[in-house]
């Protein structure tokens, strides 16, 4: 009854993904599109750049523009309140499945991507019938760029970055390295540890680098690939940030100089948290240069600009970078708000409507049909995904037809997880690890003894500067400044000295409108039995269509001792490879 009122789809379920379509049709399809590209080059339709930035492991607190003074993000800052915040963007719990969502524009969990992140040795990555971000913008046309991250395979050749869609790519293959020193480890045996160089350019280990900043070596290749980009073809870069995941033996909180960060932030009670500061202030930085080498090379004024954090904060255990997802609870690794709900801003003069707070519900996997959609492109080639064209959502602020996130469904830990109702309620089955990281963590930036906001260094930033000189400008000025992050802060959703202590292990319900610090669990409330039996029914349905987790473990003939210490594709060589180096 109840669930009527709300807009349901009731087609939202796919039984299973087709991705396959027969030859003849695909060669049909390949015509019309050529046909399709050039009728838009006649009527001067000039695909836009498209730059995606993302952070690692950053939480909801640790932006200026979320309300807190901790932590300056200018530039960040600028892109907000010129372009679009959007508010109800959620993401996956973690970073594999966070970027399988983003390049397949499905749910992780309908191809066994739902659980733990890869580990470098082990071989596991992307199924190759599921054509990827970089692939569907490629036929468009699109220069395609990845510089940092991938963790999304590299046991073949044939499963990295360069083979699934990326012209270049510059950077990691693993989930995280050293900020200085490019080493990413992996635990073989309790006993046993590999370590190896991961800096790649393309498949060129890149020992030259060692000692140079991870932020600003792949801020420095990016300015590089914009610099030289041919400005008659579209762009694509994907900068894909080490920061502020932890570092080197997944501890390091890597600044280029630790006296100045304890200085700069000393009203930081704890240093390791100072640290984390700078590794943010740094990539703010670095969206700054990124925007202004854009607005130098003229590119601009046509570009979609979009940055976000691939999951929430991992502000306790392991890999601490002492992030925050105040107010909100849990960390990275669960379903609560804390961990997948995402910080995310965009920019782009192409916007039909700029400087607003977007409230409609927006997942990772939308990304690929909405900039399809913005590259020209018909969504209906991507086949039957989950992700959904949103560009009028943003562009024009109009009203998603996205009413449900199936947030995750790990049949390993026993925890899932739906969105419903527009985003309004969660329902959530089970916990991570007995519930470790689901209470509320990390600092509030609201102590009393930070600076100011600083609305001066948002509008001095070098993004703001780049984008008031657009013809197409937003006006922003300190009331809309102040105003804004005044509507975004969530402060009041919690009570900081009351908040209960409650275990998912037997579900959960969230009212998210009005609680969305997630601090009253509804399940046993009888006027919400209509939407637990609908939410449980709904869930129950996704759980028939899962493809079970493909981990594996470490491959034995990774090592990277056997290859100068550098991390290789060594499967492509078969288990005796090294010996024929
Ligand atoms: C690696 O994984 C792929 C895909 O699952 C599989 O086809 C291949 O046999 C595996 N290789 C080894 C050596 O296990
Ligand atoms: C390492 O693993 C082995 C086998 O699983 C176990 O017997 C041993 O106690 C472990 N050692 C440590 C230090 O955890
Ligand atoms: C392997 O590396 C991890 C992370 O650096 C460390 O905690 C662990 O002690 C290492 N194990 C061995 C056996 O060296
Ligand atoms: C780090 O910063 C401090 C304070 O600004 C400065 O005195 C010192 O020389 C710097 N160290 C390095 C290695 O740059
Ligand atoms: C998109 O493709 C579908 C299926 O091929 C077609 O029916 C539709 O007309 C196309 N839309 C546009 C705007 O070209
Ligand atoms: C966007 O849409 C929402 C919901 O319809 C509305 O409340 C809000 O005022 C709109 N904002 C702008 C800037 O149009
Ligand atoms: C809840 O999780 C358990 C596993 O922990 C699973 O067996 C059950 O089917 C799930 N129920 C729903 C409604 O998702
Ligand atoms: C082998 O590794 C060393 C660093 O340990 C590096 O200086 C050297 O360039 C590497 N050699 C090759 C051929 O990559």
């Amino acid at each position: 009854m109840i669930i009527s009122r709300y807009r349901y789809k009731s087609d939202t379920l796919p039984q299973k993904c087709k991705y396959t379509v027969n030859v003849r049709y695909k060669a049909m399809r390949i015509v019309l599109f050529l046909a399709i590209i050039a009728f838009q080059e006649a009527i001067g339709f000039k695909k836009p750049n498209i730059i995606l930035i993302i952070g690692d492991d950053e939480g909801w607190n640790d932006f200026g523009f979320h309300g807190s003074n901790q932590i300056p993000t200018p530039n960040i800052d600028a892109l907000a309140y010129n372009g679009i915040i959007l508010d109800k963007f959620y993401t996956q719990q973690t970073c594999t499945p966070s970027r399988a969502a983003l390049l397949t524009g499905v749910y992780p969990f309908r191809f066994g991507f739902q659980g733990k992140p890869i580990n470098p040795g082990e071989n596991r990555s992307l199924p190759l019938d599921t054509p990827t971000m970089a692939e569907q913008l490629k036929k468009l046309g699109y220069s395609m760029h990845l510089v940092g991250k991938w963790h999304l395979g590299a046991a073949y050749k044939h499963v990295t970055p360069t083979r699934r869609g990326f012209d270049s790519h510059f950077g990691y293959w693993a989930g995280f390295v050293g900020y200085f020193d490019y080493m990413a480890s992996t635990e073989l045996t309790n006993t046993t540890n590999y370590t190896g160089l991961d800096l790649h350019d393309n498949f060129e280990p890149q020992w030259q680098y060692q000692g140079q900043y991870a932020t600003d070596l792949f801020t420095e290749k990016s300015l590089d690939i914009i610099d030289k980009h041919n400005a008659d073809k579209p762009l694509f870069l994907l900068l894909a940030h080490l920061a502020a995941h932890t570092g080197k033996d997944g501890i390091e909180i890597g600044v280029p100089n630790i006296t100045e960060a304890h200085e700069k932030y000393k009203y930081i009670d704890r240093k390791e948290r100072r640290q984390y500061a700078e590794v943010v202030k740094k990539m703010d930085d670095s969206v700054g240069e990124v925007v202004q080498k854009l607005s130098h090379r003229k590119m601009l004024e046509n570009s979609i600009i979009i940055f976000f954090s691939d999951n929430g904060a991992q502000t306790e255990g392991m890999f601490q970078n002492f992030g925050s997802a105040w107010p909100f609870r849990g960390l990275k690794f669960t379903l609560l708000e804390g961990g997948v709900r995402g910080t995310c801003v965009a920019y782009s003069p192409l916007f039909e409507k700029r400087g607003y707070i977007n409230k409609e519900l927006m997942h990772i996997t939308d990304w690929l049909p909405t900039l399809y959609h913005a590259a020209g492109g018909n969504v209906s080639d991507l086949g039957n995904i989950d992700g959904i064209n949103q560009w009028e959502v943003l562009s024009r602020n109009a009203s998603t037809s996205r009413s449900e996130i199936l947030l995750n469904i790990d049949e390993v830990d026993d925890y899932s997880g739906l969105l419903s109702c527009n985003g309004r309620y969660k329902l959530i089955n089970g916990t991570h690890k007995d519930g470790i990281y689901d209470w509320y963590y990390g600092d509030s930036g609201r102590n009393g003894n930070e600076p100011e906001y600083d609305i001066q260094a948002v509008l001095n930033s070098p993004t703001n500067i780049a984008i008031q000189k657009l013809n197409s400008n937003t006006h922003i000025d300190q009331e809309i400044i102040r105003r804004t992050r005044e509507e975004v802060d969530r402060s009041w959703c919690r009570d900081k000295n009351d908040t209960p202590k409650i275990s998912c292990q037997d579900f959960c319900l969230f009212d998210l409108d009005h609680d969305p610090c997630e601090t009253k669990n509804l399940i046993d409330d009888p006027n919400k039995r209509s939407i637990v039996v609908a939410l449980k029914n709904k869930l129950a349905e996704y759980y028939e269509v899962l493809t079970p987790q493909l981990t594996k473990q470490v491959d034995i003939n990774s090592d990277p001792s056997r290859c100068n210490n550098t991390w290789y594709t060594w499967l492509d060589y078969g288990a005796n490879w090294f010996k024929n180096l």
